[in-house]
């Protein structure tokens, strides 16, 4: 039994006294829903609150991510942040691959791959980020760019450590767009990377893997995204911002 996770994915946004008071929030409200063990939720805020907001909330309640990191564990890379330091503030999980790392910020497959490794070493439980861009949809390679990102990102990984990873398909084209993937459209891409999880590892390892669904959800169509039978939460940008509607999520994902 796949144990649905719910992840907010805040970016670029809020500040410290919003940050703190929005997971506070989402701790309390979690917690009044008393569905904490049907459901594994997390907040990503930005790296600078991460210590503030871990501080603030009990992380087996509401757990805290970092939305990216670096793989060398130290030393002169400027402006990065390691997997250790990440543990060190409190975090428990990080985003790596997200597509405005990859397009924005020129995030390559073996640069993911190199993080994903140390992230797995540090004990940080990853969600690693893959989707095509609508011209890649448009040209009938959906299918083939989520293999080459899984192939690339994902490389050389224990069965073991398949195992604690989490993905999350997040099509470009869905993000902040408020243009969702059909449900029927995203378990066809969960249940490619389910098959492509069995062809290189084993079924029981395919079958144990979270696959989150990313891009533009919303309470509104998260029943019936988190209804298919390969879709095992989300990773929720803009309707995060806010209690109640990450709450509206959440509240689909349980039963
Ligand atoms: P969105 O973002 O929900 O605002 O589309 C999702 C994401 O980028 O993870």
């Amino acid at each position: 039994m796949r144990r649905p996770f719910i992840a907010g994915n805040w970016k670029m946004n809020l500040d410290r006294n919003s940050s703190v008071a929005l997971a506070t929030n989402i701790m309390e409200k979690l917690k009044a829903f008393g569905a904490a063990q049907d459901v594994e939720v997390a907040v990503c805020p930005a790296s600078c609150y991460l210590d503030a907001v871990a501080t603030a909330v009990d992380r087996s309640i509401l757990g805290v991510g970092a939305q990216n990191m670096y793989h060398e564990p130290k030393g002169a890379f400027t402006g990065e942040l390691s997997a250790a330091m990440l543990l060190d503030v409190g975090c428990q999980y990080v985003i790596l691959g997200h597509s405005e790392r990859r397009h924005i910020l020129g995030e390559t497959d073996a640069a993911v791959n190199q993080k994903l490794k140390a992230a797995l070493a540090a004990g940080l439980v990853p969600i690693v980020c893959v989707g095509e861009t609508l011209p890649q949809r448009e040209a009938g390679k959906t299918l083939e760019v989520i293999r080459t990102q899984f192939s690339g990102s994902l490389a050389g990984l224990t069965g073991e450590q398949m195992a604690t990873v989490v993905i999350a398909y997040e099509p470009v084209w869905a993000i902040g767009t408020g243009k969702t993937a059909s449900p029927e459209q995203a378990e066809e891409v969960h249940l490619d990377l389910r098959k492509i999880m069995a062809d290189c590892y084993n079924n029981q390892i395919a079958e144990s893997v979270r696959i989150q669904y990313g891009g533009s959800v919303k309470p509104s169509n998260a029943a019936d995204l988190l209804g298919q039978p390969n879709i095992d939460g989300a990773l929720v940008g803009g309707a995060s911002l806010e209690a109640d509607s990450f709450m509206g999520i959440v509240d689909k994902a349980v039963g």
